[in-house]
């Protein structure tokens, strides 16, 4: 609804004074804003999620340790964000690790910080597509983006083929975040949580650079364990994105878009 006072800014002019002042509408303003810039990047499966709310309290019960460390980061978010900390899960599918990654990420926008999201597949797609005639963006520029938001949230780091092109690429991107101290969140199931556990595959997959930074910026993964929860609540997948039609993650012009940002490259 449009605010009768200001013209929409959020703002009131004094135009004797040549000033502006904040008008009452601005702070739901900005928090309709924020909720919109949620909508538009967080998975619909997942942008409900919350500590008081289901799996949460399941999964709290489950992985006490790690939802008590999730809590901890989110609680002073700002300053691990400034710090450049970050946190990984590891585990097999259906465990939570994309549910306690997005509570991060949600937490993170409405302390508003810039976040991009990605499944790993979608975003070596979108490198390897910077080199279409019709490309959105440059690589130079994708990575520049990649690497200035605040968080950087990478799911899905699994087995995907790729070429040593998209890799270098990659850690370009994960090491200019290290460098600059930026916050990186993963989720993988290539740790082994169990006695056979290791990051042999991980490091096969992504490179052993590029998990060695991993490692500093986020410390030791957090395991889950368990069964597969989405197998028993015969969850759906958000449906996958096809590339061309996939909006530019970074433009926060069109708040009111609810289209996915996420999902698995075509
Ligand atoms: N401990 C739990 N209790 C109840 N529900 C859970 C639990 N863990 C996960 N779930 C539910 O299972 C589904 C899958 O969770 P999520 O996407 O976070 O798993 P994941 O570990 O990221 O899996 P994948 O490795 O396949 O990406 C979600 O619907 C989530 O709510
Ligand atoms: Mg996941």
């Amino acid at each position: 609804m449009e605010c009768t006072q200001c013209d929409g800014s959020g703002f009131l002019f004094d135009e004797e004074a040549r000033k502006a002042y904040p008008c009452s509408c601005r702070p739901s303003r900005l928090a309709r804003k924020r909720a919109a810039a949620i909508a538009g990047r967080i998975p619909k499966a997942y942008r409900g999620v919350g500590f008081d709310r289901e799996p949460l309290p399941s999964l709290e019960r489950a992985h006490p340790h790690v939802v008590r460390e999730v809590r901890r980061y989110i609680g002073s978010i700002g300053d691990q964000l400034d710090e450049g900390r970050g946190m990984w899960f590891t585990g097999p599918p259906g465990t939570g690790k994309t549910t306690l990654a997005m509570l991060i990420s949600k937490h993170a926008m409405e302390a508003d910080r810039t976040v991009a999201i990605y499944s790993l597949p979608r975003l070596l797609a979108m490198l390897r597509e910077t080199f279409r005639d019709d490309a959105q963006h440059s690589l130079s520029q994708l990575v520049d983006m990649l690497c200035s938001v605040d968080l950087l949230h990478i799911d899905d780091v699994g087995a995907e083929q790729t070429s040593s092109w998209v890799l270098e690429q990659l850690y370009t991107v994960v090491n200019t975040r290290y460098e600059e101290q930026r916050s990186i969140i993963v989720t993988t199931n290539l740790i082994g949580t169990g006695a056979s556990g290791g990051d042999d595959e991980l490091r096969e997959q992504i490179g052993d650079r590029t998990v060695s930074r991993l490692y500093e910026m986020c410390g030791d993964p957090f395991p889950m364990f368990g069964s597969d929860r989405r197998l028993e609540k015969q969850f759906n997948l958000p449906e996958p994105v096809a590339a061309s039609s996939t909006p530019d993650p970074f433009d926060d012009s069109h708040w009111d878009d609810d289209r996915p940002r996420y999902g698995r490259a075509p």
